[in-house]
């Protein structure tokens, strides 16, 4: 399924070596914003799940996943008043909020990772179109694990509860991505994802997020 070439090699040293540094950021990151952590860790699990069935070799899948369990760090830099502001942002307010990407990259690039995971998290809003953030990336110049974290981000940002909307249901987000696959999203990481929501239905916890599924930050 995997039409394109490994672009690194994730030894497994090197991928032990970096999951206390990833844990630890997680940690810290837990005190500050709890909702986000729990949105990084249930987007990893899904990312993993799309990324198996995509046919993701173990050590993409995990480095995937390390990316998705902090793919939103950069959120620490941006002011809590907006971050927790019920209802829609004002353009101002938006374009803070897409700093994030860059922070997480300017905090992930410590780690020295010899794989993408900064990367990755830099470019997890990048839309197939080019029409998403920060760089404009399109098609397959986005990496395929960005891609499939993106498919994951947007169906957990769109099936969790924000404090003035309760999440939409599975079935109608499942449909919302269908209609975004190929143009904005990756089609076969949404086919992925729906074979994995429609087999392994996930609980919603009741959490609350502040940003609207139009803005969708994820
Ligand atoms: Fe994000």
């Amino acid at each position: 399924m995997v039409s394109e070439g490994a672009p690194y090699c994730a030894d497994t040293r090197a991928l032990e070596a970096m999951r206390p540094g990833v844990a630890m950021l997680s940690a810290a990151h837990r005190y500050q914003d709890s909702i986000t952590v729990k949105h990084q860790d249930r987007t990893a699990e899904l990312a993993v799940a799309i990324g198996v069935r995509l046919g993701l070799s173990p050590s993409r899948t995990e480095v995937l996943r390390l990316a998705a369990i902090v793919h939103d760090i950069g959120k620490i830099g941006v002011p809590a008043d907006i971050l927790r502001k019920p209802g829609t942002l004002s353009e101002p307010e938006y374009a803070i909020v897409k700093t994030h990407c860059a922070i997480g990259h300017d905090v992930l690039q410590h780690l020295q990772a010899p794989f993408p995971v900064a990367e990755i998290t830099l470019q997890h809003h990048e839309r197939l179109d080019g029409s998403g953030y920060p760089r404009g990336l399109s098609g397959e110049s986005i990496l395929l694990e960005a891609r499939i974290l993106c498919v994951a981000d947007v169906f957990d940002a769109m099936t969790s509860n924000r404090s003035y909307r309760a999440g939409f249901p599975a079935d109608f987000v499942l449909g919302e991505l269908q209609a975004m696959g190929g143009r904005l999203l990756d089609a076969d990481a949404v086919d992925a994802c729906r074979h994995y929501i429609l087999t392994e239905p996930i609980v919603r916890p009741d959490t609350f997020d502040s940003v609207t599924a139009s803005q969708s930050v994820g």
